[in-house]
């Protein structure tokens, strides 16, 4: 931010003549210390290598039989110090949670503690292969079963699924769960509900295991609309997809009359838990009625997130639906021993499972830290952490309401993110401006034409960890820019102005992008 200090200093940048600025380009490409990066394939060269590999001794087998490359192999060759350089580069052109907030609705972008990584890489968890003998194993094992007795505890479910390697992967789990069950009593239902206010991977998942999928509507607050959904259940019905609470950022009311409704008619429910982050240690799903939800681990236990690491969504299950989880799971024995259960026991200790998501047993890396988290906070912190998280996207959504729409602000409370609308924009002027403009800010945008049952939607997600100097600072910016989108400035239309590169073509992008490199003609 570029405002005084208390000491009254205040690093500014000093203002350009406008001669200067029209001028401004440099024989490097640089600006300043914002630094241009080329293609790795512009600047590496096919005769340089990073590695200094020993020459094969003369008269040493030759035992690629015949599949030796006779072609130049086609990559970029750079020094380590080239290679380390490019990449520096290149992450400082992005933006990340270690560089400020990450406002992004329904992605829950908080801050990975440190101490979680230092506890990943721990040799005996990092180093590690997964088809190691299991005795050799036990504490990784332990890790796994602690970590499913925590995620039962906290859920009041009855098993949890651990292999599955992201929200939607769960959601995938939990539906052919779902379906085993159904099966096993000969029924062959083959419809899923959805209502609006479910997070898109659900629809899609729901289709791709088979289902037909009808919507629910949503009631002018916001929320699922149970008189039209309990008309809609019947016998074909396999069950509901629920987001709770819903990517309008609102806390189904009537989930257990929902579940109940459900049960009765001889469905299941699944809950998509994404957002368990803001009820963690204050609701248990399975007093609800649920019965398979998966967890974010990367969301509500702070685990590294999309391009920054693998993720990890278990699946808790009902009693109803346990016998039909997939191998392999880590199970702790009456004796004390521990032992992940895979096909050979099967028939004896888990005879219904539906078959398996991974080929391994799911995410070590993120259990170990997710437990971490976990351990470190304790059930009282867990619950602070959800607490925290709803107050600041309600402090969020108060301090932005009389400049921007949000049309669910009289419902009352939000939970963990906070909704607005484009209502209040002067015509020409979009949402897309408005999140443009934030990153001239230096703030990454927040998630933008999501949910779609509102108009131009903002969804904000603030997330337990800012602090509330930090908060004010991104209103104050979201503010200005608010006003100026409901004035009209035309400027809005232009931004980024700031941004390492300007508005692209976000059709061309998404249609027509070219992704792969190519040697330039001249150079053939
Ligand atoms: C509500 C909700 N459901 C499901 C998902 C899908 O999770 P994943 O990206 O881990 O597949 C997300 C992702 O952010 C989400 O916000």
């Amino acid at each position: 931010m570029n405002a005084p200090n208390r000491s009254g200093w205040k690093p500014g940048t000093p203002e350009l003549p406008e001669d200067i600025i029209d001028t401004a380009g440099t024989v490097s490409g640089n600006r300043g210390l914002a630094l241009e990066e080329k293609l790795i394939f512009e600047i590496g060269t096919s005769d340089t290598t990073g590695v200094d590999l020993p020459e094969p001794s003369p008269g040493a087998a030759n035992r690629l039989g015949g599949l030796e490359r006779s072609e130049a192999i086609g990559l970029p060759g750079l020094s380590e110090p080239e290679t380390v350089r490019h990449y520096t580069r290149l992450s400082r052109q992005n933006y990340a949670i270690d560089c400020g907030i990450f406002p992004l609705g329904s992605c829950t972008m908080k801050h990975n503690p440190r101490l979680n990584e230092k506890v990943a890489r721990l040799p005996g968890f990092a180093d590690i292969h997964p088809l190691q003998p299991q005795e050799t194993v036990q504490g990784a094992v332990e890790v796994m079963v602690e970590l499913a007795d925590w995620l039962i505890t906290l859920t009041g479910m009855h098993s949890v699924a651990m292999s599955p390697k992201a929200g939607a992967h769960g959601e995938l789990c939990g539906i052919l769960c779902i379906r085993a069950a159904l099966e096993a009593r000969g029924d062959s239902r083959e419809v899923i509900l959805v209502p609006e206010s479910a997070h898109g991977t659900n629809p899609a998942t729901a289709a791709f295991a088979g289902y037909r999928v009808e919507d629910i509507p949503a009631t002018a607050d916001g929320r699922v609309d149970l008189e039209a959904l309990t008309a809609r259940l019947g016998p074909d019905v396999a069950g509901v997809m629920i987001t709770n609470p819903n990517t309008c950022g609102l806390f189904e009311r009537d989930m257990k009359a929902i579940s109940d409704a459900v049960h009765e008619a001889g469905g299941f429910v699944y809950c998509d838990g994404a957002n368990f982050n803001a009820i963690v240690g204050r609701v248990r799903p399975g007093d609800l009625g649920i019965d398979a939800m998966h967890i974010n681990l990367h969301k509500t236990f702070s685990t590294p997130h999309g391009g920054g690491g693998p993720g990890s969504g278990p699946v808790v299950l009902s009693e109803a639906l346990s016998p039909y989880a997939p191998l392999p799971y880590a199970a702790r024995y009456a004796d004390g021993t521990l032992r992940i259960v895979e096909e050979e026991v099967a028939a004896e200790e888990h005879p219904h499972a539906f078959g398996r998501m991974t080929a391994f047993h799911g995410q070590m890396g993120m259990f170990t830290r997710a437990l971490a988290y976990i351990l470190s906070h304790g059930a009282d912190g867990l619950r602070q952490v959800s607490g925290d998280a709803v107050l600041n996207a309600n402090y969020v959504l108060r301090s932005l309401q009389d400049v921007l729409d949000a049309p669910f602000g009289p419902s009352g409370p939000c939970m963990h993110e906070a909704l607005f609308s484009d209502d209040s924009f002067a015509k020409g002027v979009s949402t897309l401006d408005v999140a443009k403009a934030l990153i001239d800010e230096g703030f990454h945008p927040m998630t933008m034409y999501f949910p779609l049952v509102v108009h131009g939607a903002m969804l904000i997600e603030p997330t337990e960890c800012e602090s509330k100097a930090a908060l004010d600072q991104f209103i104050a910016s979201l503010r200005s820019i608010a006003e100026r989108a409901n004035a009209g400035d035309p400027s809005l239309a232009q931004a980024p102005l700031l941004a390492p590169r300007r508005r692209v073509d976000e059709t061309a992008a998404a249609r027509k992008p070219r992704l792969a490199w190519a040697e330039p003609a001249e150079a053939l």
